[in-house]
């Protein structure tokens, strides 16, 4: 991928870093990297993650997939939430054609959706793929029970059709002994919002026929940009910006890919930055955009409102050629000497430039097309840019407290365990 932080400089834009302080916050990355490349080298827990391009083995992947997969395979349905869902989504949402077999997510537990998914599915050419890490989420377990008891009731064998990936020791390890499932591991040290390049991320898209290993080879490619300076590394040079326009004031980074298949990863970026960094009183509040559909919408607080924003475009150099239909409605006529792609493009360039003008910061990242390769490093370039600026911040990236709480008190409250975080909701509760 390619950074452009031009229109994030205080020449342009308020706020804005000088060129000066651009310098500062340089040495600052140098010792960053240090401390990143120090632990990706000890493989230590989080920074492990970093080194995934190079510690995937995709021929077990494959070979799992295969155990339930066949010519006639219509859809696979992933059971997983958080971490253990997005990264896989992502990528099949950005990756899949119509000839793919359709790529499903149930992390939710509404009770109506899931049975309308459910009912949409012909069950006897679905493949079941379970995530969970640390195979105890009342959310993915849950789900799981009612999508196996689905088939059961359909007369399906569940047995035949379900991979499982997740740590070492939990129920669903357990379960998948039990059964003798097709499993993968949930490599060491790779949190789950870290592990779209592992079994975590790549099981679903092992199913639709995606080329897992050009997507670890993007990812690889853009390790080797990790020198010790924003102005050589594009993935330093965002994660730094970021952090240095939210001490300035821009609490906010609104990601807009310029692409409806990336929709789904500005929702995994949201996750990661609000996950990995919002610790300590401290974290940039990511929201998630979309052009050109949220020009119409979003742009005008995005230009206008609170000096309080980074806007984060990406941006996909080639896209398919869809002229524009000529039509004799004179007004109209602009339209036909373009395709809908020089359409895309325009808009894009408006919008930026419209900000531009406005003194509004943003970052531009390109890749050259939606593709595994470009997808890869694009994955892995926002997780080096969100590892740097947990550094900067000095928060620990790698733990998610918060939300392991929420877990707890959840499965107290439903009587799976002795929680305090359950007793904590239940005296809330009391007190209203
Ligand atoms: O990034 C994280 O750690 C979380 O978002 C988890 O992925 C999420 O809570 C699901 O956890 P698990 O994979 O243990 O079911």
């Amino acid at each position: 991928m390619n950074v452009d932080i031009g229109n994030a400089l205080s020449a342009v834009a308020a706020p804005g870093i000088s060129r000066a302080a651009l310098e500062r916050l340089d040495e600052q990355v140098a010792d960053a990297h240090e401390r990143i490349d120090a632990g990706m080298e000890a493989g230590e827990h989080g920074y492990a993650a970093l080194n995934l391009p190079n510690r995937t083995d995709t021929d077990e992947i494959q070979v799992a997939v295969d155990r339930v997969t066949g010519p006639d395979t219509s859809a696979v349905l992933t059971v997983g939430i958080g971490g253990s869902a997005l990264g896989a989504a992502t990528i099949t949402d950005a990756l899949n054609d119509a000839d793919d077999p359709e790529a499903i997510y149930l992390d939710n537990v509404d009770p109506d959706w899931l049975s309308a998914t459910l009912d949409r599915l012909d069950l006897e050419t679905t493949v079941l793929n379970v995530v969970s890490r640390s195979g105890t989420t009342a959310e993915t377990l849950a789900n799981f029970l009612v999508v196996r008891e689905t088939f059961e009731e359909a007369g399906v064998d569940w047995t035949e059709r379900t991979i499982v990936t997740t740590g070492d020791g939990g129920p669903l390890r357990e379960l998948a002994e039990r059964h003798n499932l097709p499993s993968l591991a949930v490599p060491d040290g790779v949190p789950g919002r870290f592990s779209a390049l592992s079994a975590v991320g790549l099981v679903a898209a092992a199913v639709c026929g995606h080329d897992l290993d050009a997507l670890l080879r993007g990812a690889a490619a853009e390790a080797e940009t990790l020198t010790g300076s924003l102005f050589e590394c594009p993935a330093y040079a965002y994660g730094a910006v970021t952090y240095a326009l939210d001490a300035r004031g821009a609490s906010t980074n609104a990601m807009m890919p310029y692409a409806e298949s990336l929709e789904t990863y500005a929702e995994w970026f949201a996750q990661l930055w609000a996950e990995s960094l919002g610790k300590d009183d401290l974290g940039q509040t990511p929201v998630r955009a979309l052009g050109v559909t949220d020009q119409h919408s979003q742009l005008q607080l995005y230009r206008a409102g609170p000096r309080d924003k980074l806007v984060t475009f990406v941006t996909v150099q080639e896209t398919a050629a869809r002229p524009i239909p000529d039509t004799d409605v004179d007004d109209l006529s602009y339209l036909g000497d373009a395709s809908l792609g020089d359409l895309l493009d325009a808009e894009f360039e408006a919008t930026e430039a419209s900000l531009a003008a406005a003194g509004r910061p943003n970052v531009r990242v390109e890749i050259d097309r939606v593709d595994e390769f470009e997808l890869g490093g694009l994955l892995y370039g926002m997780e080096v840019a969100c590892v740097l600026a947990g550094e900067l911040y000095g928060v620990n990236t790698f733990e998610q407290p918060a939300v392991e709480w929420a877990k707890k008190a959840t499965r107290g409250l439903l009587g799976g365990g002795e929680f305090a975080e359950a007793e904590a909701v239940a005296e809330k509760t009391e007190l209203r």
